[in-house]
């Protein structure tokens, strides 16, 4: 059985005051079957892994080395250190406005493992790639140099977000993200066998509590990776209900 994942990404949002939406999730869903992991902004992590202990707390990037001069930058073992269990890697948003490739994503996934973290790392089409038939194509090469050779179902986690589906209201149709999900498991088995076949696949993209249970009955979708519903407990807690008797 592939122990289901629902994953809250704050971006750049929340304020030490946005902590009282943890203790909701904290209070309503601490004896959860499945994973339920928010990932605030940096400061907010150590605070946020006080408030639910029984939740688990992820951070929303790492830097690949662990030390050094490297100003502003975060590294994995201290994401570790105040309690982070996860960290999202290579979010499209990182991978356009801080320009990082593949490569680089599977440097910082590196670290993640290393560090004891579970990494989500990331991938997924823009819409001229999706116009121009390329989805695949491209999902294949991103799997191919973004995840780490030591990556398994156990330490990592691969968030499959249409980068037009992100924020902007659209979501996959659920054969765009069958087809996707489908090929992404076929691909992770194929790169790195036996070990990762059963790794979990989120879905991501404007996913809200009124699709959610449409998204999760679709084959290979292991759960979400969610963005603006994820901010607030009345709408964070419907997704995870609904995952949680898919
Ligand atoms: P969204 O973001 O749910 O607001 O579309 C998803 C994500 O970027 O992870």
């Amino acid at each position: 059985m592939i122990k289901k994942m629902a994953a809250g990404n704050w971006k750049m949002n929340g304020m030490l005051d946005s902590l009282k939406e943890i203790e909701r999730l904290q209070a309503a869903h601490s004896n959860s079957k499945i994973d339920i992991v928010i990932c605030p902004p940096a400061p907010l992590l150590l605070p946020a892994r006080k408030k639910a202990p029984d939740l688990l707390i992820g951070a929303q990037d790492c830097h690949q080395e662990v030390s050094g001069a490297h100003t502003g930058d975060v590294s994995a073992s201290l994401l570790k250190d105040v309690g982070a269990a996860a960290v999202i890697i290579g979010h499209s948003e990182r991978r356009q406005a801080h320009a990082e490739s593949s490569a680089l994503i599977k440097e910082k996934a590196t670290a993640a493992l290393n560090a004891g973290l579970t990494a989500i790392i990331c991938i997924g089409e823009t819409l001229e790639q999706r116009q121009a038939e390329e989805t695949l194509p491209v999902l294949k090469d991103q799997l191919e140099k973004s995840l780490p050779e030591t990556a398994t179902a156990q330490n990592t986690v691969v968030a499959y977000e249409p980068v037009w589906a992100i924020g902007t209201g659209l979501v996959a149709e659920p054969a765009q993200i069958g087809e996707a999900h489908r090929f992404c498991r076929a691909q992770i088995t194929k790169q790195l066998g036996a070990k990762a076949a059963n790794m979990r696949l989120l879905y991501g993209g404007s996913v809200k509590a009124a699709n959610a249970a449409e998204i999760f009955k679709i084959d290979c979708v292991d759960g979400a990776l969610v963005g603006g519903a994820s901010l607030r407990f009345e709408d964070f807690s419907p997704i995870i209900e609904a995952l949680e008797t898919a």
